[in-house]
């Protein structure tokens, strides 16, 4: 640096300032430090930009996921009721039925399962488990009940009325088969409001040690077709799956 020409000075690079920090050096190296400075702060400054485009860039993707999720149509929710291979016939929830296809990656297609269909083709896309297993308990109330005949004050005919339909049948079914009539499967108890119709039934499960299935009669009537009759068809079921049972359809509850 000792033959340095002052005349041009348009471009410095640090390498070509001598620092030893003479006096005439000293506004190089001020430029310098304040270089480096800026530079620093510079790069700290496109750090913290890098970060932001970074949690900006994934922001973005996901909006655009989602965005992606509600351009989606939506797909029909189906039951099935009958498989063909690879294709079914299918019942929507109006109860209208149609033959479709059913997509290549679904396996083991029952009849009676939940499906989804797109809404166009009414193809099937995919198996869904509504947990309709757990659905008919829902609409049921189930018991144990501890009530017993001696606690009902007066009915003595419906109570004898009861024993003989009710309780001889589930208690001595052998009585029937010897003679070979079935018994009877249910009896229907009318009267005004608190008069013990519940009590009777609730009895005659207790001195069988049946299950006691209490059903509002109006949660049978549903808003679709044909669900009706499945809830029916389920509650058997549930009947059937914790037998002795007794199934108690109030007609008029509130
Ligand atoms: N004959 C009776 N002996 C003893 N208790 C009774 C008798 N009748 C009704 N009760 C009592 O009155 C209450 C209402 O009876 P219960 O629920 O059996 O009436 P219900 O006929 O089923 O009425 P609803 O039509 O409103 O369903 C219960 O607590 C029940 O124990
Ligand atoms: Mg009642």
């Amino acid at each position: 640096m000792e033959n340095k020409e002052p005349a041009t000075k348009e471009v410095i690079y640090s390498e070509t300032i001598n620092l030893d920090g003479s006096e005439d050096t000293k506004p190089e190296l001020d430029t310098l430090k304040r270089l480096e400075e800026e530079n620093h702060s510079l790069q700290i400054a496109m750090h913290k930009v890098e970060e932001e485009t970074n949690v900006l860039r994934e922001m973005f993707a996901k909006t655009n996921e989602e965005l992606g999720n509600l351009r989606k149509p939506a797909l029909l929710v189906a039951e099935v009721s009958l498989v063909l291979g690879k294709e079914a016939v299918i019942r929507l929830p109006n109860g209208n039925k149609f033959y479709c296809n059913v997509a290549k990656e679904i396996e083991n297609l029952k009849v009676e399962d939940s499906v989804l269909v797109d809404q166009k083709s009414l193809n099937i896309v995919q198996k869904v488990n509504l947990g309709k297993d757990l659905e008919v308990e829902k609409f049921v109330i189930m018991d144990k009940p501890k009530e017993t005949w001696a606690e009902i004050g007066g009915l003595k005919k419906e109570i004898m009325e009861m024993k003989e339909v009710i309780e001889l049948p589930l208690k001595k079914p052998h009585l029937f088969e010897k003679v070979g009539i079935s018994p009877p499967k249910g009896v229907l108890l009318y009267g005004p409001p608190g008069t013990g119709k519940t009590l009777l039934a609730k009895a005659a499960a207790n001195s069988t040690d049946a299950t006691f299935i209490e059903v509002v009669g109006s949660e049978l009537v549903q808003k679709f077709i044909g669900e009706g009759a499945k809830l029916v068809k389920e509650i058997f079921n549930l009947a059937r799956a914790k037998k002795p049972a007794i199934i108690f359809i109030c007609l008029f509850c509130l």
